[in-house]
């Protein structure tokens, strides 16, 4: 945890900036919030929802929206790094894609979605985060399967403070398998997320960070990310795309990093089998960006320790943000 104070701590707010800027409170009082030396991130105070911004604890949905009764909803996540938003375009398409295949009307322009995320996180003084949004299919006066034929949608967003460069990049996460047991349109991104939580909560268990997901005898992906592995002659393998897997934001910018540096990247399906061969693995995600993964079910990979080519990947992808890699992550430079 330590780490995690030091990743804050690195971003400090002058005094008279704080004192003036409302949209710094929340970050001014994370740094107050230590108990023993211990950080402590709270999600942001305020949230948009439906065309207002407000406290959390004030936002109210109904019972009856069809995001809580049927999983009825898209969603993105999008990373914000030193203030600013990541790949934004990415998450703005991919959202569109997702409500056109759920019937739900988009509810604004790609402009509008940007102004909202920036609103978001100037109001909650978020420098090193998530914004999470959320597009459900609304509530009416009911509950049943079909539902009207045009819905209005419930909107929501907030604000996530969280360390994207920070300890699990720096050391790594330990993965095991698990059947994957999604429904069928795994590439767009509805919050039918309960088979990922139940991964999840195996994977801790177990003593594990994350799981990676199997399926007639391949690797689709991890529980909230995209999968790559390393082989032992140096071939660059993440899944191809289909409906088998999302579409990941930041798997689609590490393969354009890793081919602008004349890297090949194959894009195909790779077994257990395969992984457990490999000299590297890692996975993409705004959520935890690159993640060297150390460890596989009770073997370690490669020596146990993060890899060279997921150095580099770290590397690419930390300065495409703007981050200054000898500060932040000199470990990604050894
Ligand atoms: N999850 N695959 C799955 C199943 C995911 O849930 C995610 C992201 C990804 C990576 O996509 P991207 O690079 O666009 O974040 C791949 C987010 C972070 C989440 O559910 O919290």
């Amino acid at each position: 945890m330590a780490h995690i104070f030091h990743v804050f701590t690195k971003h400090p707010v002058p005094a008279t900036l704080a004192a003036e800027c409302d949209a710094c409170k929340n970050f001014v009082a994370l740094h107050k919030n230590q108990q023993g030396g211990v950080a402590f991130m709270p999600m942001g105070d305020i949230v948009y929802l439906n065309g207002a911004f407000t406290q959390r604890q004030d936002a109210r949905i109904s019972p009856l929206d069809r995001g809580f009764l049927f999983a009825h909803a898209a969603y993105e996540v999008t990373a914000v790094y030193g203030g600013r938003l990541v790949d934004f375009e990415g998450h703005v398409s991919r959202l569109r894609n997702t409500l056109d295949a759920i019937a739900i009307p988009n509810p604004h322009s790609a402009a509008d979605w940007e102004d909202l995320h920036v609103q978001l996180l100037h109001r909650n003084g978020l420098q090193e985060g998530l914004i999470y949004l959320q597009v459900t299919a609304g509530a009416y006066d009911g509950r049943d399967f079909a539902g009207p034929d045009v819905f209005t949608p419930t909107v929501l967003l907030f604000a996530d403070h969280r360390p994207l460069i920070g300890p699990v990049a720096e050391h790594g996460i330990r993965a095991i398998f698990l059947n994957d047991i999604r429904w069928r349109r795994r590439d767009i991104k509805t919050t039918q997320l309960l088979s990922q939580a139940l991964a999840y909560r195996s994977a801790r268990e177990a003593g594990a960070q994350t799981a990676f997901m199997v399926e007639d005898g391949y690797v689709t992906e991890a529980a909230s990310a995209n999968s790559w592995i390393v082989t032992e002659d140096d071939q660059i393998i993440t899944r191809n795309l289909s409906s088998d897997i999302l579409p990941g934001i930041t798997r689609a910018h590490v393969i354009a990093r890793l081919r602008d540096r004349g890297l090949t990247v194959e894009e195909r399906a790779f077994t257990p089998d395969e992984a457990y061969a490999a000299r590297e693995i890692f996975t993409t995600s705004a959520g935890a960006m690159i993640a060297p993964v150390v460890q596989l079910e009770d073997r370690p990979v490669g020596d146990g320790k993060p890899g060279p080519v997921t150095r580099l990947v770290q590397r690419l992808y930390y300065e495409a943000l703007g981050a200054d890699v000898s500060k932040v992550a000199a470990w990604a430079l050894a």
